[in-house]
């Protein structure tokens, strides 16, 4: 696996856009319960002068924190930074056209839309919101708005196993932290399938995800050129300290 590292990229900075917090509200109130426990159990043990039990509920409280800044900066400004990355690498013509699998409120769907000024962006969803704080479609089109991409940007319910697309109707197709949402291995597999079928040959696949280097035998399989397996780097924490997400990169054969 090759490491990523985080750099300087164009459209991360200056977005206009509302992407709320990845995991929805539960994931923000885990953290927010542990830091209350870990600050009552400091103030207490301050109190009844346990100094040992003080210090600990301090460090746990630390770590807390910690852990919830790389979770909050991953959701946001993380995942935008790797992502411009990720789609600069592309070196694309700016014409092309590009599904985004499970766009949610659009992060990685504007981003997309503005680096291809003469190209669609689509995004695909069922706006579930226990996977993203806010999710719905109304939230996407808002932040196409906001980026002022709306006239490349086409919004659509689907269910990312059964794609309301023709086969190969798309240049690049890319997936950040979806597929990992669809509760049984089946049904990842059959949003994989899907995401290969709508990528016309020749196109280029880009999923960032926990696990996606199982995604990388599937494409080996179908024939992909090009499949790499990369560990990004800090930016992708998401809150616990060493751990990574992983990108897989792939092209579909010429026909
Ligand atoms: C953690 S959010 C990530 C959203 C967006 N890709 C991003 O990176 O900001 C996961 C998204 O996957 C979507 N999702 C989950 N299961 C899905 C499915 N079967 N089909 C389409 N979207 C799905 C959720 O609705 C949610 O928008």
């Amino acid at each position: 696996m090759e490491d990523v590292a985080a750099g300087d990229h164009a459209g991360v900075a200056g977005g206009r856009g509302r992407y709320g917090i990845d995991g929805g509200l539960i994931g923000v109130s885990v953290f927010a319960l542990v830091l209350a426990g870990a600050a009552a159990t400091g103030v207490w043990a301050a109190r009844h002068l346990r100094p040992g039990l003080a210090a600990l509920a301090g460090v746990a409280g630390a770590a807390v924190a910690g852990s919830a800044a790389s979770y909050l900066y991953f959701t946001g400004r993380g995942k935008l930074s790797v992502w411009a990355q990720v789609l600069d690498e592309l070196s694309l013509r700016g014409d092309e056209h590009v599904l985004d699998v499970g766009c949610g409120r659009g992060a990685v769907l504007m981003l997309a839309a503005r680096r291809f000024p003469g190209g669609r962006a689509v995004g695909a969803d069922l706006w579930r919101r226990r996977d993203q704080s806010g999710n719905s479609r109304a939230a996407a089109e808002r932040n196409a708005a906001a980026e002022g991409v709306s006239e490349r940007v086409d919004i659509v319910d689907a269910d990312a196993r059964d794609l309301p697309f023709p086969s190969a109707s798309f240049d690049v197709v890319v997936s950040s932290l979806t597929i990992h949402n669809i509760p049984v291995a089946q049904g990842r597999g059959l949003a994989l399938q899907e995401a290969m079928r709508v990528l016309r040959p020749g196109g280029r696949m880009r999923i960032v995800d926990e696990g996606a280097d199982q995604y990388a035998a599937v494409l080996k399989d179908a024939g992909y050129a090009g499949v790499t397996v990369q560990q990004l780097d800090w930016r992708t924490w998401y809150g616990i300290p060493g751990h990574h997400l992983t990108l897989v990169a792939a092209s579909k054969p010429p026909a």
